[in-house]
This record gives structure tokens, C-alpha cells and sequence, in this order.
């Protein structure tokens, strides 16, 4: 194991930092060309909006700026130093070449009002990656404007409401299924589009039960919801029957791609019988989205659903590209403009660089990591493993914490903290909701057996800790730049500060 200790500063916020008048920038003055074509800015600016009193912004030299946030990274964690095992988020490496392209002034500079005939290269980007998504997805029309997975989800129901609806069916068709094992965005989305949700067990293997199904499909069946592989990491064997029993009532069925990590180049949801399906660009294809984004959910749909999607849409005329808005049926917009570009821009990258073979190996690996952990880990013999444990898994694997705790009191979340103190990110905690203390271990493809072996040497200590001296487990982490957080002032709105502005509010009112 190596030693890990993590950097510790007592680092103020920005704005308590730097002295009146330091600089680190100096806007430049508005002069010569600039000024002849839009004249003296200040002028241009509507009177109401033109600020009377200053920003109140830090003032700060350059070095002061790079030294504070470098403290700030010290004192955290990040994919760019070690494994990040975070179940059903595949926090994976991003190549750097993928950052490098999405910061090509040639990309960044340009502005969606500009003339279609202006920006025939970054619409060629957006057409060609659509079209592979289509490919990798077996869909036949990609739409890349949803900002995220749930935002995907929630224009794949919408999609189905559109599709119903035309066809004279939607009064009737008011249920949506989810199983038991779906991620919480699921049933949120499909509420949000207004659909009641019909919840399925999972069987004693981990897959849907079909049976469960067959007894909750009926005429008002509008769709189901399906992850496959599923949250505990299995493949859904019984994908082509479960299709048959939702089209054959008249549903549709939704593909909740969120992971698609183990599936690159091996199978399609298309090919399985789905009718939608999301991906999250943010994990699958080079994005790094920790802490909460950036993110893009594109949608792909089969033939029937193609014009519902949203507009504009990008086309090919076989000399130029155009935007499209000329779609009846379209459900309308569910982002302005094509979608969060920067995020489409490094999934162009990281597909182009790794090309069709790449994505398989991708795919091999990261399911071949899972399962060497997954028998690594049962090896300790500390951690069970629900469900099918003779089963291979896909991409994660999903343990259960609850034997040690009742033998030592020890939790997934103890087990979680401790883990940081090895200097390796937790696992996911208390997910998939139907495995009592679970730990979700994705591994991805992008570490090496070395650091899978140190992952699983952790587990180990900490297994042996819990049974020996549980109380360094529950006061776990002691070699982070925090310590243990009181979890709910840690979250809560009440005590959260997320801005300088809140924090001068609170004083305030304090005195
Ligand atoms: C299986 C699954 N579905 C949907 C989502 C939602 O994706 P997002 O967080 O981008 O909204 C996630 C995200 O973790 C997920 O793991």
C-alpha cells in the first residue's frame, strides 16, 4: 500500500484573498478595428443595464490566483490520480487529447447565431456524431441536445407521450414501468412527463421478473424503463422476451444507456428492441464529471420515433449541412441551440482516436476489470456478493456490507470513509436501493491490475480493521484534507454557503 496523506492548507476563500489594485489581467482597451465596427461598447449598453457601482470582485495578482487553486486541488481528488470506483458513473480516465479539441479557439469562439454557412465545420462534427451514436446505439437518428442522463430520460418520455398521443392512445396509456433496481432518475422522469410509475421486482437473479411483468402490462402500458446491463451489473438474458411482452401491448421500451461502458462495440439496444435509448456522453465517452457535470444525454430512436425528436436538427445535403426546423411532429426543444457543445466535442475526440476496434477493447477491458475484482473481493470473504454469484458481471459489481456490520457494526458508509484514508475514492454507497449496505464497484478500463490489486488489498485491511479495532473504521478518514462531515449539515440548505454572497448574508444576520 502506499503511504497517502492528503495536503491540508488552511486556505481562505478567493474573495479574503489580495489587496485593493493587484492585478493578474488587464482587459484590453477597446480600440482601433474593434472599436470601428461596434463603436464605444459602453455606449452600445441600454442605460438600465449599465452598472453604477463596482463588482466587488477579488483583486489578485496571477501567481496568487494559480497558488490558491492549486492548494484548493491538493486538497482534493480526482480521476488524474488514481482509481475512482464509483458504481453506474464510470468515472474513467479523459484522454487529454479529448480537453485539447473542445479548446480549439476555432470551436470556442463561434456563436450559434451565426450564419449556417459559417459554421459548416462544427455542424459536421455534430452530424457525424450523431450518426455514430446512432451506429454504436443501433438507432436510426440521434438527437444531441439533452444536457444529461435524466435530461435524456425525460425527452424519451416525452417522446413516448408524442408517439401515444398521435396515434389516439394517450388517455388509455398513463403507466410507465420501472424496475426495482433503476436508477432514481427513472422514475423521476417519467412522473416529471407525466406518467404513473409502475414498479417491478427484480428476481432471485437480479434481473427483472417476468413474470411480475407480464401481471402489470396491460392497455395502460405506455413503456418501460430498462438498464441493461442492470444496476447490480447484470445483463438482462431476457431482453428479446421482455420486448415482445411490451410491444405486443402496445408500449414502448426505453433504454437507459447512462453506462454503456461494457456494451461498446459488443451489442445495441436497437438490436435488443428498444425504441429509445439515452447515453451518458459524460461517462461513456471522455467527459470527466465528477462533482456534477458538465454533461450531454443524446437520445437515438428507431425509425417510427424519428420525428418526434427535437429540432433543430442537423442535415446533410451532400454538399452543405443545414439546420432543420421543418419537423411536425417534433416535440419542440428540450435545450437551446444543438446541446452542450464542449461535452459532444471531446465525445467526437475519444471516439475518433480510439475507432470501432478501440471502443471494443474498451468495452473488454472494463468488463474483464469488474469480474477480477468482483472474484478478488469475494475472496476476502468479508463483503457478500446478492444475487447470482456464479454469474459474470458487466461493467460493476454490487457487494453487500451487511454481514460485517452486524458482526462488527461497521457500515458501507464506515467501510466508504475508511477506504479514502488508502488514499483510493469510495465506491458508490447505498445503490442499487434493493442490496441492504451497498457498495458499487465500477473499475472502468483505465487502470492497470497493480491498482486494482491495491484496491483490493484495501478492502482487505479495512475488512481485518472493522473486525480488530472497529473504532478506526467508524472514525474514518483521518489522512483526508477534511475529516469526517456531520452528513446532514454537510447537505442540508440551511447550513450549506455557495456563495461569497450568502456568506456575507449570513454574517450579517449573525451579528
Ligand atoms: C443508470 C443511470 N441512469 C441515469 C443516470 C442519470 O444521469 P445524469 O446524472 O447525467 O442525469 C445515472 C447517473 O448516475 C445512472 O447511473
Amino acid at each position: 500500500m502506499k503511504d497517502f496523506k492528503q495536503a491540508r492548507w488552511n486556505e481562505p476563500v478567493i474573495f479574503e484573498l489580495g489587496r485593493q489594485g493587484r492585478r493578474g489581467f488587464i482587459v484590453p482597451k477597446v480600440e482601433g478595428l474593434i472599436k470601428e465596427c461596434v463603436g464605444d461598447i459602453g455606449t452600445l449598453l441600454p442605460e438600465k443595464m449599465v452598472r453604477k457601482s463596482s463588482p466587488e470582485l477579488p483583486e489578485l495578482s496571477e501567481v496568487e490566483v494559480v497558488r490558491h487553486f492549486t492548494r484548493l486541488s491538493q486538497m482534493n481528488y480526482c480521476v488524474d490520480l488514481g482509481l475512482y470506483p464509483l458504481g453506474s458513473c464510470t468515472m474513467k480516465y479523459n484522454p487529454k487529447i479529448d480537453d485539447l479539441l473542445a479548446h480549439q479557439p476555432s470551436l470556442t469562439q463561434l456563436h450559434p447565431y451565426q450564419d449556417e454557412k459559417t459554421i459548416q465545420g462544427i455542424l459536421e462534427i455534430l452530424y457525424v456524431l450523431g450518426k455514430w451514436l446512432a451506429e454504436i446505439t443501433g438507432t436510426f437518428e440521434v438527437s444531441l441536445q439533452p444536457a444529461a442522463g435524466a435530461h435524456g430520460e425525460l425527452l424519451g418520455a416525452l417522446i413516448m407521450r408524442a408517439f401515444h398521443k398521435l396515434n389516439g392512445g394517450l388517455s388509455e396509456r398513463t403507466q410507465l414501468i420501472v424496475p426495482d433496481s433503476a436508477h432514481g432518475t427513472n422514475p423521476a422522469s417519467a412522473t416529471m412527463a407525466g406518467f404513473d410509475v409502475v414498479i417491478v421486482p427484480s428476481d432471485k437473479n437480479g434481473c427483472i421478473n417476468i413474470n411480475a411483468l407480464r401481471e402489470v402490462v396491460s392497455g395502460k402500458t405506455a413503456g418501460l424503463m430498462l438498464t441493461n446491463p442492470n444496476t447490480l451489473g447484470i445483463f438482462e438474458e431476457n431482453i428479446e422476451e421482455i420486448a415482445e411482452v411490451i410491444h405486443e401491448a402496445g408500449g414502448l421500451l426505453y433504454y437507459d444507456g447512462a453506462n454503456l461502458n461494457a456494451i461498446l462495440g459488443k451489442a445495441r439496444p436497437g438490436d435488443m428492441g428498444f425504441d429509445i435509448v439515452h447515453i451518458n456522453i459524460h461517462k461513456t465517452f471522455g467527459t470527466p464529471h465528477g462533482g456534477g457535470g458538465p454533461g450531454a444525454g443524446p437520445v437515438g430512436v428507431s425509425q417510427q420515433l424519428e420525428s418526434f425528436l427535437p429540432i433543430p436538427r442537423v442535415v446533410f445535403d451532400g454538399i452543405d449541412y443545414h439546420l432543420d426546423y421543418d419537423k411536425p411532429h417534433t416535440i419542440g426543444k428540450v435545450k437551446s441551440f444543438y446541446g452542450n457543445i464542449g461535452v459532444l466535442l471531446r465525445a467526437y475526440a475519444y471516439i475518433l482516436s480510439l475507432g470501432s476496434e478501440g471502443l471494443k477493447t474498451a468495452a473488454e477491458i472494463s468488463v474483464l476489470n469488474a469480474n477480477y475484482l468482483l472474484k478478488k473481493i469475494a475472496e476476502i470473504g468479508a463483503y457478500d456478493l446478492p444475487y447470482d454469484t456464479e454469474r459474470v458481471r458487466k461493467h460493476e459489481c454490487v457487494f453487500s456490507v451487511k454481514g460485517l456490520k452486524q458482526e462488527t457494526g461497521v457500515t458501507a458508509l464506515n467501510v466508504s470513509k475508511r477506504l479514502l484514508d488508502y488514499g483510493i475514492h469510495a465506491p458508490t454507497a447505498y445503490f442499487p436501493l434493493i442490496v441492504e449496505e451497498a457498495l458499487m464497484i465500477e473499475p472502468t478500463e483505465s487502470f492497470k491490475k497493480e491498482e486494482l490489486d491495491r484496491f483490493v488489498e484495501a478492502m482487505r485491511r479495512v475488512a481485518e480493521e472493522a473486525k480488530a479495532t472497529p473504532e478506526t473504521v467508524l472514525k474514518a478518514p483521518m489522512n483526508t484534507a477534511v475529516t469526517r462531515l456531520d452528513e446532514v449539515k454537510a447537505s442540508h440548505p440551511k447550513t450549506m454557503i455557495l456563495s461569497w454572497k450568502m456568506h456575507q448574508k449570513r454574517k450579517k444576520a449573525s451579528r
